[in-house]
Order: C-alpha cells, then sequence, then structure tokens
C-alpha cells in the first residue's frame, strides 16, 4: 500500500473535471501511467452520463454481461443478460434451464408492483387514539399521496391503502404508517418518498406528534414475484440425485448457516439480472433477505419437493422491486440494450423473468452440491480467470487453464510455474 502524507481534503474535488479528479487521485495514491490509462479509458458509457449519474467519478468499471440460453418463461422463450463477475453462475443457469426446457420450463406469477413508505411519528401521549386518527383520513392521506404524482395516476398506479402500526421500541411506543402505492413501472422509490415526506406535516397536525423518518421499506412484500419449475427425475440423473437435493433443501431450511449460502446462489442470479438491466441490486438484495427471515427465523427462499409422478418440483416467492422507467434502468444505454434482449414491456414482466433465474441458479447448485460437489465444475471455468491473472495472453489462456484443470491444481502458483515452462517449451 502507498502511504500518502498528501491531505484527503481536495477543496472543490466535485466541481473538477472527470479528468481532473482522476490526476488529483493519481498524486494522492501515487499511481503509475499504466494505472491512470486503464482508470481513464472509457467503458461502454458516455463519461458525461457517468459524471452525472453519481458523484466524484473518476472512471466506470465493466463487468461482463453473460446471456442465459434455454429459459422458457410462461410459455415464451427468453434470452436473459446476466451481469456478474463469478465464473459458473451463467453456466448454471443455462444448465439448469435446459433440464426443465421440455416440461414447459417455469410458471411465474407476481402479487402486484405494491410499495410500502413508511412515516414514523413518535411523541404522541395516546399512540393508539393517534393510530385510529391517522387512519379516520384515508381519503385525505389518498388525495394528498396522489396528488404528489398525477403522472403515476394517470398510468393507473397511486395511493392504494394504508396501515398504520403501534410499534413498541427501546424510545417507548411509536406509531408507524404505512403507505401502500401501486407504482406500475417503475421502481417507485422516488415517487413513495415523496408521497411520505409531503403526508408527514399532516400527520403531525392530526395527532399532535413528531414525524421523523419518511423513507419506503425495502421489505417489499406486497410486490413479490413467484416461480415454479418441474425437472423429471431421470433428466436429472435419477431419484437418487433428486433425493439428494431435496435433503440439500431441507438443509437450508433447517439451518440459517446454510440458507444464508443457499440464499447467496439465488442472489447470484437474482442480482445479475437486477444489475444487467440498471436496477437496484441492494434494494433487491435486502429485501429478499428480510422476507426470508419474515416469519422470525431466516430460512430458504425456495422450496424443493417431489411431485406425484416422482419430478423434483421447485418454487421460488421473493419480492422484487424492479423498474423499467426512472434511474439507470432509464438513462444507462447497456440497460436499455439489456431490457431489448429481454423484450419485456412491463416491470412485473422482468420481475417474473428474475424470479425464474433464481430458481434456476438453486437448481443449479444444489444439483452440484448433491452430486459432486460445485468445485469441479467451477474450478474448469475458474481456471480462466487463474490462467489471465498469472498473465496468460491470447491462446495461452485456453491451454493454460487446461493444464491446470488436468493437473486438478487450478492455483496461481502453479499456473505461473507453468506458463514459464510453457513459454520455455516454445522458446527452446
Ligand atoms: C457460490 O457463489 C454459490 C453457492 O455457494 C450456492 C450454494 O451453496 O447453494 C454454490
Amino acid at each position: 500500500m502507498t502511504i500518502s502524507n498528501l491531505s484527503s481534503r481536495i477543496p472543490g474535488f466535485h466541481r473538477m473535471t472527470t479528468a481532473e479528479r482522476l490526476e488529483a487521485v493519481a498524486a494522492f495514491s501515487g499511481l503509475d501511467g499504466a494505472t491512470v490509462a486503464q482508470l481513464g479509458a472509457p467503458g461502454n458509457i458516455d463519461p458525461h452520463l457517468a459524471d452525472h449519474m453519481i458523484e466524484n467519478v473518476v472512471s466506470t468499471l465493466s463487468i461482463p454481461i453473460g446471456i442465459a440460453t434455454n429459459l422458457r418463461v410462461d410459455g415464451k422463450d427468453v434470452l436473459v443478460p446476466m451481469a456478474t463477475e463469478e465464473s459458473s453462475v451463467v453456466a448454471a443457469v443455462c444448465n439448469s434451464a435446459r433440464q426443465c426446457y421440455e416440461t414447459g420450463g417455469f410458471v411465474t406469477s407476481v402479487s402486484g408492483n405494491l410499495m410500502i413508505a413508511q412515516v414514523q411519528l413518535v411523541g404522541v401521549p395516546d399512540p393508539h387514539g393517534a393510530r385510529l386518527r391517522i387512519l379516520e383520513r384515508r381519503d385525505e392521506v389518498a388525495a394528498i399521496c396522489d396528488g404528489c404524482d398525477p403522472m403515476l395516476v394517470q398510468l393507473g398506479g397511486g395511493f392504494r391503502e394504508m396501515e398504520v402500526r403501534v410499534v413498541p421500541s427501546l424510545g417507548g411506543p411509536m406509531v408507524v404508517t404505512h403507505l401502500i402505492v401501486d407504482t406500475r413501472d417503475a421502481m417507485g422509490a422516488n415517487a413513495v418518498n415523496t408521497m411520505a415526506e409531503t403526508l408527514a406535516p399532516s400527520i403531525e397536525r392530526w395527532t399532535g406528534g413528531r414525524v421523523l423518518l419518511r423513507i419506503l421499506s425495502n421489505l417489499a412484500d406486497r410486490r413479490v414475484a413467484r416461480a415454479r419449475a418441474t425437472w423429471p427425475a431421470e433428466a436429472i440423473g435419477g431419484a437418487g440425485v433428486r433425493d439428494g437435493m431435496i435433503a440439500a433443501y431441507h438443509f437450508a431450511e433447517a439451518d440459517p448457516y446454510r440458507a444464508a449460502t443457499h440464499n447467496k446462489g439465488i442472489m447470484n442470479g437474482v442480482s445479475a439480472v437486477v444489475l444487467a438491466t440498471g436496477n437496484d441490486t441492494r434494494a433487491v438484495e435486502a429485501g429478499a433477505h428480510a422476507y426470508a427471515a419474515r416469519d422470525g427465523r431466516y430460512t430458504s427462499l425456495t422450496r424443493w419437493e417431489a411431485g406425484a409422478d416422482g419430478a423434483l418440483v421447485g418454487a421460488i416467492e421473493l419480492p422484487l422491486p424492479v423498474g423499467l422507467v426512472g434511474g439507470a434502468t432509464k438513462i444507462h444505454p447497456t440497460a436499455r440494450a439489456c431490457l431489448k434482449i429481454l423484450g419485456v414491456t412491463t416491470a412485473a414482466e422482468l420481475a417474473r423473468i428474475i424470479a425464474a433465474v433464481g430458481l434456476a441458479q438453486n437448481f443449479g447448485a444444489m444439483k452440484a452440491l448433491a452430486t459432486t460437489g460445485i468445485q469441479q465444475g467451477h474450478m474448469a471455468l475458474h481456471a480462466n480467470n487463474v490462467a489471465i491473472a498469472a498473465g496468460a495472453v491470447g491462446e495461452e489462456v485456453a491451454r493454460l487453464a487446461a493444464t491446470l484443470v488436468e493437473r486438478r491444481a487450478v492455483r496461481q502458483d502453479v499456473a505461473v510455474a507453468e506458463l514459464e515452462r510453457m513459454r520455455g517449451a516454445r522458446t527452446a
């Protein structure tokens, strides 16, 4: 690590151009020319656009987008772009989807496009009375919320209902209002946050309390997507494999230590499509994990069982607050291109495809884990990365990767030594 004695307080940093900021960072961190050139190289996003998307931009990070094939969702074939840095993820979805293609692929549904915004009210002496005073104002609440976004209302969205809860807390009971809003094809964070902020003074007036937080909940349990699929036992290697996979699911269902890894595998697929389409990966991740713990115990997001005909039946259900309009989805040209590949016209369609990918991803991981283990397949794909990290270029990459797999030693030290040997043999 380069220890710099320069100050991290750089006056006017946010007002500099991207190039000026990069120069300042290079001076601070002692970056060499090659590193600066790497950071300065444009990716497939206009640097001006990048500079407007977030603050203090110096560079962009390109992540590979792979296409998942073999997916049939609700009777329609789709190609699914997945943005991920992890090898095996895309291949696992392709393989899993192939094995259930003949039984019709994935059947999906959604609960709706409803987002929740929370308004936290404190300092009321009679929280239960205050709760009712808010509930009595339902029509006013609806009018205030809908008044914030006439365009959303015109598109068929807007306020739908409200819930008011008295929540015991360390600081005493607080009155929490939930605004439940149909945000149509938007993820909806901005729409519901504006509604919560606009409503706050009225809630204070009606109750005599003090409003603190006004923000959406990422536990979007009114915006759940579901997918199910059937894998014939003979397509997956027989009843033994099926039962091993069901036992793997039972493990995740029973034990949060395993459930965290099981669900991480699901999110490998889910987050890759969420990212490729410019949606908010953190919102979806937070919602998924909170949903997995909704009954007070963290558990699996999927369920697996044997059907009457002995086939393996999988089902997934998770909140999928994704949108097609607004944010990076709308302005990032690659996200727009990925949406074109998917051919979706509504946020609900996108959510349904993502749920199918999550289920396929889980199938792939469980099948590998319950049979050969994941390392064999994973390492074969990972070997390419190890070869590149060891310095292999061009056709050396595939040759070196194959050697590492053959020697069952997909390791950096072996890769470096083997590359040297390969090059030595060539020049000898
Ligand atoms: C690795 O990224 C994901 C897995 O660990 C998922 C799982 O264990 O189910 C393979």
